[in-house]
């Protein structure tokens, strides 16, 4: 019986989500990545030369002679999206302070090796960075402990913004930290997203802690705040992901796949036998096979809201 799960709170309370364990999670990520059919290559191009397009002609700041463009990273990952949206905006503000954001020293570390990496090739001169391992809300806390206000003029939080419990305040706070003129580049999965409609469903290890967001709860929070914001399509819309590997209950990769799908640590693990084959029915049920393998359909929203410049402010930066 497919209800039989969602019922099934008892079972549902004891799962781990994914969040407690990221060095875990990174592996799923990584599992998920490679299941990417070559897509990925031309969503880091679209970044650069799309989206970075987007976010310069919103950008409305002036850096005064040798002052810097200040952006704010959160969640920023190994910064693979990331240096390639600055190498766009470097073409226009040629020197940039970029604070990074994220707990897991893991993908700081791989970040700064990349940076220096790029360095070398001079895509990212003019870049300086300071790390944070943090979360956001870490990140605020002890920004507002030691009475630092300083505002951005760039924030991108990609992919990042589920896991803060209370999403709409995290907006509220990385708004208020936007200079006037400044833009806030957001993305999370729509809710057209297989992934968002096999949690939705599920809702294994969701709780207070672990609530469910997609793309519509940022254009809702936008919309609901009046803030003027667009969401940025990508040319290919047709994004799929490979997860054949799901189906092989030998299958490493296949466990990492199940506790990405599930949001659930160790989920084969973790459920009855009956739990992960209803859950598993459920994936063919949406999967569409090609080539002999089965793909789930991927989607996402980016979306870009900036703060106006009030009337006469514009040399005052
Ligand atoms: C799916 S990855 C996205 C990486 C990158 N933004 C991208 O789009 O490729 C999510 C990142 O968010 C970080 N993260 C997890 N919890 C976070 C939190 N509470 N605040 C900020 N970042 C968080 C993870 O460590 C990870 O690097």
């Amino acid at each position: 019986m497919m209800a039989e799960i969602t019922k099934d709170n008892s079972q549902s309370a004891s799962l781990v989500s994914l969040c407690n364990d990221y060095e875990h999670y990174l592996r799923c990520i990584a599992q998920f990545d490679k299941g990417v059919s070559g897509w990925l290559a031309d969503y880091k191009i679209w970044v650069k030369d799309d989206l970075g397009t987007r976010i310069l002609e919103k950008l409305d700041v002036a850096v005064p002679e040798g002052g810097q463009l200040r952006i704010l990273g959160v969640g920023s990952g190994e910064g693979e999206v990331e240096c390639n949206l600055i190498s766009r905006v470097l073409t226009t503000y040629r020197s940039i302070h970029n604070t990074v954001v994220d707990p897991s020293v893991t993908q700081l570390d791989l970040y700064n090796a990349r940076v220096k990496d790029i360095q070398q090739q001079s895509a990212l001169r003019g870049v300086d960075f300071d790390w944070h391992a943090e979360t956001l809300a870490q990140y605020r806390l002890s920004s507002e402990q030691s009475g630092d206000q300083t505002k951005f003029h760039l924030i991108s939080a990609l992919f990042c913004l589920y896991y803060e419990p209370d999403m709409d305040s995290m907006l509220d706070y990385l708004y208020s930290r936007l200079e006037p003129g400044g833009v806030l580049l957001v993305a999370l999965e729509s809710e057209k997203c297989d992934v968002i409609k096999i949690e939705e469903r599920f809702r294994f290890a969701q709780d207070d802690l672990n609530p469910l967001f997609s793309s519509r709860d940022l254009r809702d929070y936008f919309s609901g705040h009046s803030i003027p914001h667009a969401v940025c399509g990508q040319l290919n819309e047709h994004h799929d992901f490979d997860i054949t590997a799901a189906f092989d209950d030998s299958s490493e990769e296949g466990a990492l796949l199940l506790d990405f799908l599930s949001n659930v640590l160790n989920f084969r693990e973790s459920v009855s036998s009956s739990v992960l084959e209803e859950f598993k029915a459920y994936l063919r049920s949406l999967a569409t096979g090609r080539d002999g393998k089965e793909f789930l359909y991927y989607d996402s929203e980016h979306i870009i809201a900036w703060k106006p410049r009030m009337a006469t402010s514009r040399k005052e930066l």
